[in-house]
């Protein structure tokens, strides 16, 4: 056999016959059998598999990792492998690539994109900073590659309030492109020179104050976990403010930190406002807690086209690899360094 034909039998996979696509990978079955055959195919690529707070649970539960934004950029930049498989959306592995640019970095479905990724362009941006001379740029990491390249430091919603306090008080700061969590940030840091972008994620966007204020009425001894992505991250401060809910249960989180403040709680129950994927990684930390959704739509459809099919498609066919342009790569590159040196670890490292 020649050495060709054997490299193609390894990363072969019979369970990958059923595979459809009919805009998302389908036709896998994520059983005993597609957890063996995800492994096996992994040790043979030499690959890491990352996986996101927000996937399906069967991905999170094959994955090597599973964390927030930050603790799996963390990652990204240290596996020893040769490959990391990225179970999240196109961002996050561009990501990935910009930190270890010698490495393969794959991604089951190049379509998943990001709503608010897509809120600004490098194009907006460079308009923007035209405005303000002199203003220091801090972009979220849900960005594209090119945004990133206009930017002086990146941050996640882990540390977005430290980014913005290592930035001296007298400059101006263009954050974006998430108005919910600027507003958060400013209230946090009471930053006043901080110019907002007004892009939103449409499944934080869409879990409002009414569906939190009705849930926290009907469960009163609830804690309340808010990703501050949430467009009802202002209702749930109001909650507070009114009395309506206790100052100490209102919590407004990043994914990784619903983790760590979830094993600590004493609450029987706890509301939680971000994409449902959450719940998985919640109920396993801690499972004597009832976790619920404040909105149970609240679903993303890109995290979700990382399905069992995609990931086997992924690890058989060594695809959708993710290229970013070395020159863009490098431009972007001092602005995700310093946001993975800001913050504590948490979130899965
Ligand atoms: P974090 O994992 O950083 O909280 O991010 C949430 C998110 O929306 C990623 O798309
Ligand atoms: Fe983007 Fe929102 Fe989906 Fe996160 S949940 S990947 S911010 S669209």
């Amino acid at each position: 056999m020649t050495s060709a034909a054997s490299a193609a039998r390894t990363f072969d996979s019979p369970l990958l016959e059923g595979l459809t696509d009919h805009g998302v990978y389908a036709g896998v079955e994520a059983g005993p059998d597609w957890v063996a055959e995800v492994r096996r195919l992994a040790k043979a690529r030499n690959a890491t598999i990352l996986a996101h707070n927000y996937e399906l649970p069967a991905i999170q539960d094959v994955a090597d990792f599973v964390g927030d934004s930050l603790a799996l950029s963390r990652i990204a930049a240290d596996v020893p492998t040769d490959t990391i498989v990225f179970c999240g959306v196109h961002f996050m592995a561009e990501t990935a690539k910009i930190l270890s640019p010698e490495k393969t970095v794959l991604i089951p479905d190049q379509r998943a994109g990001c709503s608010l990724a897509d809120s600004i362009t490098a194009v907006e941006l460079a308009q923007w900073k035209a405005e303000h001379p002199g203003a220091v740029v801090v972009s979220y990491v849900n960005t594209t590659a090119e945004v990133k390249a206009l930017t002086d430091i990146c941050c996640t919603s882990s540390n977005a309030v430290e980014v913005v306090e290592s930035i001296p008080e007298d400059t101006e700061i263009l954050f974006l492109p998430d108005q919910f969590l600027g507003a958060h940030v400013k209230r946090v840091t009471g930053r006043q020179n901080m110019h907002i972008w007004a892009g939103e994620c449409h499944v934080h966007a869409g879990i409002n104050g009414d569906e939190l204020a009705a849930q926290a009425k009907a469960h009163p001894e609830a804690d309340l976990y808010v990703h501050p992505e949430c467009g009802c991250a202002t209702s749930a401060l109001y909650l507070a403010g009114e009395g309506a809910v206790p100052d100490d249960r209102v919590k407004i989180l990043s994914t990784g930190g619903m983790l760590d403040a979830a094993r600590e709680t004493g609450a029987r129950e706890v509301l939680v406002a971000t994409e449902v994927g959450m719940l998985h990684q919640l109920r396993r930390a801690a499972p004597g807690v009832d976790f619920r959704a404040v909105n149970d739509r609240a679903s993303c459809k890109y995290m979700k086209m990382i399905t069992p099919a995609a990931l086997l498609r992924c690890l058989v066919e060594g695809r959708d690899e993710v290229f970013v342009d070395p020159a863009m790569a490098a431009a972007g590159r001092s602005a995700v360094t310093r946001m993975i040196e800001i913050g504590q670890p948490g979130g899965g490292e």
